[in-house]
């Protein structure tokens, strides 16, 4: 088999220019780590009940014959585990274990791991260095890159955290052949998004290679997550700290998100943005942005990698409620990202709560 071996960097700022790696093994993770003077050193790998009990003993084995001693951090696995109690007890555990601003986080998961340990990499001594060994699709192509970290606060999503970059993004695809494949393709869905902000052809090319990348071909799941990565890279570069452009990537996110969190995080989070990405291209194809075809298709293609693009049993008054109350508000003005037209995302803080509200009609059945 021809070895798979990509890599990108992303510069946030002169100062810090991280790697994004993507390869097939952990074997070239040690002197990766070695070279960012991360060698002789502690690290906590931090982890859930689920992706631990894979992968702790490789990552323990790999990292033995460079750290100065090797700790775990294991939570339940789950939405429901990102919050402060869980970071606070990390704390806890970094504190009883000595660990210092020259000691190293490890994440080792999906989004949530990511994601907390991130927040703990940036809260803890006011920043130690972390780096990102993300196991699922959605966090390899998008919540491991980019430095946004943070918890969940009294279900409201990512509501606390920090931009705080890592110093190192390792992606083993073999950890995708694990994945449970609702999980597989809840990545699908952010996928066939930076398709849809930023590039047609993209779109198109996932279509065309549904079949190799369901059958997880490993050389069309490295393109794929390649060219993901680039599409983020680009907006991340612009706009590390979404202050513009950067919330394009939030397409889907907005009645997404509330969704989410009316259903209870019982539905994925790629499931979610699923919903929200037809929602948000209803209301394109009803100011003319986006014709039916270009809408149908999109319905068709998300449908064709298992997403929802419908849900059932919420009140469309309650997630109308959420949304404007979600973070992506621009002095008190929703702004929406919309397809104008396809392969184009924008932004709109004209978008009124009639057509939100039309918006979340068209997605919900009951
Ligand atoms: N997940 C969207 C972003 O990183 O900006």
């Amino acid at each position: 088999m021809k070895r798979v071996n990509k890599s990108l960097d992303i510069n946030v700022d002169k100062q810090q220019v991280y790697e994004i790696r993507i390869e097939q093994d952990y074997s070239h993770l040690a002197e990766m780590l070695k070279s960012l003077d991360m060698g002789n050193r502690k690290f906590m790998i931090v982890t859930d009940s689920m992706v631990g009990k894979l992968y702790t003993k490789q990552i323990t084995d790999v990292l033995q014959p460079i750290a100065k001693s090797i700790h775990t951090y294991v939570f339940p696995a789950g939405e429901k585990s990102k919050n402060l109690d869980t970071v606070r007890a990390c704390y806890d555990q970094l504190i009883l274990e000595g660990f210092d601003r020259n000691d190293v986080l490890i994440a080792l998961g999906g989004g949530v791991v990511g994601d907390l340990t991130g927040f703990l990499a940036a809260t803890y001594l006011r920043g130690i260095r972390f780096v990102q060994l993300p196991t699922s699709l959605l966090a390899m192509v998008d919540s491991s890159i980019g430095g946004k970290t943070g918890v969940d606060f009294n279900s409201y999503k990512n509501m606390i955290g920090a931009f705080y970059q890592p110093r190192l993004v390792y992606m083993n695809l073999s950890t995708l052949q694990s994945l449970e494949p609702n999980h597989f393709y809840s990545g699908m869905s952010e996928i066939i998004k930076h398709g849809l902000i930023k590039d047609e052809e993209y779109y198109r090319w996932i279509k065309e290679h549904q079949k190799q990348i369901k059958d997880k071909d490993f050389d069309i799941l490295a393109e794929m997550i390649y060219r993901s990565c680039q599409i983020k890279k680009t907006f991340v570069e612009e706009d590390p700290k979404e202050t513009g452009v950067r919330a394009i990537l939030n397409f889907g996110h907005t009645i997404g998100h509330s969704i989410e969190k009316i259903k209870n995080f019982d539905l994925l989070h790629g499931e979610c943005i699923s919903i929200g990405m037809v929602a948000a291209a209803f209301i394109s194809l009803k100011r003319g942005y986006i014709n039916q075809e270009t809408y149908d298709d999109l319905k068709n293609t998300l449908e064709a990698f298992y997403q929802p693009i419908t849900v059932t049993g919420i009140e469309i008054n309650k997630v109308l409620k959420a949304t404007k109350l979600d973070k992506k508000m621009d002095a008190g003005h929703i702004k929406f990202i919309l397809l104008k037209p396809i392969g184009k995302g924008i932004i709109d803080t004209t978008v009124s709560e009639d057509e939100i509200y039309e918006a979340i009609q068209s997605v919900s059945i009951h």
